[in-house]
């Protein structure tokens, strides 16, 4: 069964979607990669090509190898085209709305045995199967930032979720060489329920002044043997995710642990995003 798995859909082609894009087109995969309009396109694909560029670079990837890649990597902005794919995976922002609009179309146009994944890091995937009328083959595949690089992929089942659809998917995920675990759908699953609210307690540190921004990150760096610190890695994976993964923490548990730090909602509220907005904790020169 999957074996015959070989045409994958990415939907919304942002950081984590691109990346996810080029892991199964690496793996050796079709795929077919979806944006909402050409200029969204324009960048899904530059963020793609600057990676395979710098493996290319580095010599991870040979000139061949890369063209081999290029021709399995199809840019589209119609969904229209996602009708025959086995799987889709979606990455488009974090919003409930954009999720409706975009299962609503993945549930009319493909065929019914294509599995549909969501890379959601804060919305409950039962609630995002039960937009379809395929709950049963929905489920979540999480990957981590940046998705080329990091080996974890969890593969969130929800109350719904065919035994079959996630038994496919974990195979899959092997197949682009991630290591998956099985997880329920629960707030912030395993890793982010266990990793976001230590970066938001770096957060509260550094909000006391009880040490400079770099001095937290190295402290802990050189303490736990980790290759970034809290607040350059909550630069590289958002603040605003960082906030809506602590919300939905609290949402579900009440618990004062997973209140956001003042200062983490005050940056998003303005703009503050990290990397993808050029400022962060970091990148005020
Ligand atoms: N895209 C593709 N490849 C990348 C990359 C990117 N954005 N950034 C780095 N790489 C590759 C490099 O090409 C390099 O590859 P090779 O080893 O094959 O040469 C490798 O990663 C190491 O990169 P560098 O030498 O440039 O830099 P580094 O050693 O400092 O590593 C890092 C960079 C991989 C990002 C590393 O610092 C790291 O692992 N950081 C922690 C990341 C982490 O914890 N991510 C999880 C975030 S939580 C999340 O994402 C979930 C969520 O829902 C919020």
């Amino acid at each position: 069964m999957v074996q015959e798995f070989d045409k994958v859909g990415v939907v919304g082609l942002g950081t984590m979607g691109a990346g996810i894009a080029e892991v199964f087109a690496r793996a050796g995969f079709d795929v077919i990669g979806v944006e909402i309009d050409q200029a969204a396109l324009d960048r899904g694909r530059g963020h793609v090509d600057k990676s395979l560029s710098r493996a290319v670079a580095k010599g991870k990837l040979t000139e061949e190898e890369r063209s081999g890649i290029d021709s399995r990597l199809v840019f589209t902005t119609s969904r229209e085209d996602l009708a025959d794919v086995d799987l889709v995976v979606e990455a488009v922002p974090e919003r409930m709305d954009l999720k409706r609009d975009v299962f609503g179309d993945l549930d009319r146009i493909c065929k019914t045995e294509t599995i549909l994944a969501t890379n959601t890091s804060s919305l409950s995937v039962t609630e995002i199967a039960a937009l379809t009328g395929r709950p049963g083959k929905v489920v979540g595949l999480h990957f981590f930032n940046p998705a080329p690089v990091m080996k974890l992929a969890e593969v969130i089942t929800t109350v719904s979720t065919d035994p079959e659809t996630a038994d496919v998917v974990t195979e899959v995920a092997k197949r682009i060489g991630k290591t998956p675990v099985t997880v329920g759908d629960r707030a912030g699953f395993v890793a982010n329920a266990l990793l976001v609210p230590y970066i938001n307690d770096a957060i509260r540190l550094y909000e006391r002044k009880v040490a400079t921004r770099e001095e937290i990150d190295e402290a802990v760096k050189k303490a736990a043997g980790l290759p970034m610190g809290p607040l350059t890695l909550a630069d590289m994976v958002g603040l605003d995710v960082c906030l809506a993964v602590m919300d939905v923490l609290w949402e579900e548990y009440r618990d004062k642990r997973y209140a956001a730090a003042p200062l983490l909602r005050r940056m998003v509220a303005a703009g503050r995003l990290g990397r993808k907005s050029g400022r962060g904790f970091y990148g005020d020169g």
